[in-house]
């Protein structure tokens, strides 16, 4: 049979890097296990459970912000870059996770938030303090408009006009978040150096990379042009996207400043960029850099953000295999702190599809807490609202709490993820949906993932081999994965009709490895593949 294999043509070093080889996970600090009985995780809580992440098999942790913050935004609203909150820990804490994460051949990515800071980070508060702070242009400032009101249209992700009037110096402020997090101006060379300084007080302690916040919103338009209206967006949707962001986010000299950033991390062995970027994957690709020179992954969210059936994926998936390229690694993210779980928007049958899909695919992996455990969105009381998106923009669904729940350690109280009643409410399903159960049940979701996580980490054709995508009947994605003589199929059912799929024009002995159902491997299998509602499987080929 007749495939085309990607990068066949531009053969890839053989020592893979650690990031293209490995598996990325990420933590929200807040939610993973508190180590001090104050409701809250921290530091000494992710520690306590290194034992956990290295038994499932992950190679590289990414910890959501830990920095000092008034928690305006959880974390993303940063008053000291070089230092740690004390909601999560100390220094020395830091130091001594980090050392604890490298003991176990593992690595560690922090979050770094370049876009804005707090209102109480010192900057902003001399930067308002008068119009001829030294500061006063680490900021984005602008007079009103002829009749008083904000400079331009531009409006805030988390709701309403994108200007905070400041008393004071009377001018408008620009914040692309809440007002609470004013954008630092990156046109400004001081404000360059500044943040490019704090990449290096990490490095030096030791990080491997870090995650960028809103890689694309760096830069805004020097005329503060109006955002034109969207004409796909309809009402239910965040009133932020009424506009477009042309310029707000995504400006072409962006590039420029991710170059800086990677530089400073080239100065540094082995360490990696990994950018947060919501794009359509057309103009993901320029975040390489020219000739991967600019970070080295750009989040790709399309499993996030499609629907999910065979279709729409299998295209996705060979859409963004197709624009790669020559230089740039794929990834995949399944979930994170922003967007509905996997659990939920795939549905439970469908979560294990989609932990194989992840764990197939070519390109390094990022997992979120709790979905190899099978964590759905917990609906929060409007009395328990924590996340300021909600609280600004009501009843649209867009609160991120409900992903942001405690992990589930066990069937204990709190889930053992405290001893005390968490900051946000632990899932009512809890005792049928921990790791301490999980771990015992072979046929669990969390067996799945490690499972998963332990044959891509043994087949070179799953972790760093080629990829080539495979005709398949209605329901079915398959694809193949080869890294020498050695071939894995991998055939995923979305739907709920059991299928087939044919093997005959593969011609070769096929060999079950893996069912999603963890009830069959190892089994010799006929000229054709039976495939059980909501079932994926791994086929060895020779
Ligand atoms: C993206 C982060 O993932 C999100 O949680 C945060 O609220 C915004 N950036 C602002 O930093």
């Amino acid at each position: 049979m007749k495939s085309q294999f990607t990068n066949e043509i531009f053969p890839r070093p053989e020592d893979f890097r650690w990031w293209e080889r490995g598996i990325i996970y990420q933590i929200y600090p807040r939610s993973f296990k508190d180590g001090n009985g104050d409701g809250i995780g921290d530091l000494s809580g992710v520690r306590e459970k290194l034992d956990y992440l290295q038994w499932l098999g992950v190679d590289a942790v990414w910890i959501s912000p830990i920095f000092p913050s008034p928690m305006a935004d959880f974390g993303y609203d940063v008053s000291n870059y070089t230092d740690i909150d004390p909601i999560f820990g100390t220094l020395a804490e830091f130091d001594a996770l980090l050392a604890e994460v490298h003991r176990r051949g593992m690595k560690l990515l922090l979050d770094y938030v370049p876009n804005h800071t707090s209102d109480q980070h010192p900057w902003f508060i001399d930067a308002r303090s008068s119009r001829m702070s030294a500061k006063r242009d680490w900021y984005i400032w602008r007079d009103p408009a002829p009749d008083g009101g904000p400079p331009n249209n531009w409006r805030a992700n988390f709701g309403g006009a994108a200007w905070a009037w400041d008393e004071n110096t009377e001018q408008y402020y620009y914040h692309a978040f809440l007002k609470e997090q004013p954008d630092l101006n990156w046109r400004n060379p001081q404000v360059q150096h500044a943040m490019l300084e704090v990449l290096r007080f990490w490095l030096q302690r030791g990080v491997d990379g870090f995650r960028v916040d809103v890689m694309h919103h760096l830069l805004k338009d020097t005329d503060f042009r109006d955002n034109p209206p969207n004409p796909d967006w309809h009402p239910g949707m965040s009133p932020y996207r009424e506009l477009l962001t042309t310029y707000t986010a995504d400006l072409p000299e962006v590039q420029e400043i991710v170059a800086l950033m990677r530089g400073v991390l080239d100065e540094y062995d082995d360490r990696m960029l990994v950018g947060e970027i919501y794009l359509p994957v057309e103009r993901l690709m320029a975040y390489y850099g020219a000739s991967g020179r600019g970070a080295h992954l750009p989040f790709n969210f399309q499993l996030i953000r499609l629907a999910w059936n065979a279709k729409e994926i299998a295209e996705a998936v060979e859409r963004y295999e197709a624009l790669l390229p020559s230089y740039a690694w794929p990834n995949w993210v399944l979930g994170n702190h922003d967007k509905p779980r996997i659990a939920t928007r795939a549905g439970a049958a469908q979560a294990r599809v989609a932990a194989m899909l992840l764990l197939t695919l070519r390109g390094t992996p990022t997992m979120y807490y709790g979905d190899e455990i099978g964590m759905h969105d917990v609906p929060i009381a409007p009395d328990q609202v924590q996340d300021p998106f909600e609280k600004n923009v009501p009843g649209l669904g867009l609160g991120r709490d409900p992903v942001r729940t405690p992990m589930q350690w066990s069937s204990g109280q709190w889930a053992e993820f405290s001893t005390v009643r968490p900051w946000l409410p632990v899932a009512d399903d809890y005792r049928n949906a921990n790791v301490e159960l999980e771990r015992k049940d072979a046929s669990s979701l969390l067996s799945l993932y490690r499972r998963l996580i332990e044959l891509r980490r043994a087949e070179r054709a799953l972790s760093v081999g080629d990829y080539a995508a495979l005709p398949a009947g209605e329901d079915l994605v398959a694809y193949m994965r080869k890294a020498g003589s050695r071939r894995i199929l991998i055939v995923l059912n979305f739907g709920a009709r059991p299928r087939r799929f044919n093997l005959n024009e593969l011609e070769a002995q096929a060999v079950l490895l893996l069912s999603t159902y963890l009830d069959r491997e190892r089994k010799k299998l006929a000229a054709e593949l039976q495939l059980r509602p909501d079932e994926g499987v791994n086929v060895e080929l020779s």
